[in-house]
């Protein structure tokens, strides 16, 4: 797949196959993932890949955090929206049946945490684009950030930050891109002569 047609073809997928993802998927998608820029070339990411029953228990502290703390700014966001919120309700309850999630950390150090997670994005970014291009669909969250200490503490992560949660799997949907908003860019010079 040419790489325009990866960037604009992704979508994030909120629907999925039970299919499982082969491991050796995965670690393909990482094998590339991992060459992204890093502040520092500290290359400061640290992916943890769950399926099987530990999946299971990331998506229950997905509801609790829906229920907890995000769902609020949800409903208030989208309250001219109802079906959004019961989508996103439904979506943080069971991750859209996704076999696989991935959580991303930022493995701390002297720069600032700004830049660690841009660090961090720029490999998500990367696997983003590989497992489209692998038939694989996605999906970015950061609306779980709220309970980072009990994903901590399910997958015995130590001194490191959490940065996002990817969902991974066969996609069951293929969702309209959302429309991109112009004047975005702005170019200064150019008309010198
Ligand atoms: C930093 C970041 C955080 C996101 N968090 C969530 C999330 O918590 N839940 C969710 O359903 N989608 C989340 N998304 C996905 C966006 O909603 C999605 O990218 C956007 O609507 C554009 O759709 P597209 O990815 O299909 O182009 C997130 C995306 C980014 C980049």
């Amino acid at each position: 797949m040419e790489l325009r047609e990866a960037i604009k073809g992704r979508r994030s997928i909120r629907k999925y196959k039970p299919d499982p993802v082969p491991k050796e998927v995965i670690e393909e998608l990482f094998e590339y993932a991992l060459w992204a820029p890093s502040g520092m070339n500290r290359q400061n990411w640290y992916f943890v890949v769950v399926t099987g029953k530990m999946r299971d228990e990331v998506v229950k502290i997905c509801e609790r955090a829906y229920r907890e703390y995000i769902g609020r700014k949800v409903e208030k966001v989208f309250s001219h929206k109802p079906d959004v919120v019961k989508e996103t309700k439904s979506f943080f309850a069971t991750l859209g049946g996704a076999p696989v999630v991935i959580l991303a950390y930022a493995i701390p150090g002297p720069e600032s945490e700004k830049t660690d997670i841009q660090s961090v994005s720029a490999a998500i970014q990367n696997l983003l684009l590989l497992a489209h291009e692998k038939g694989l669909g996605t999906c970015w969250m950061t609306g779980p950030i709220s309970h980072a200490d009990e994903f901590s503490k399910l997958l015995g992560i130590k001194d490191k930050n959490f940065v996002a949660l990817i969902t991974l799997g066969y996609p069951d949907e293929t969702p309209k891109a959302p429309k991109r908003k112009p004047d975005r860019v702005r170019y200064i010079g150019f008309d010198e002569s």
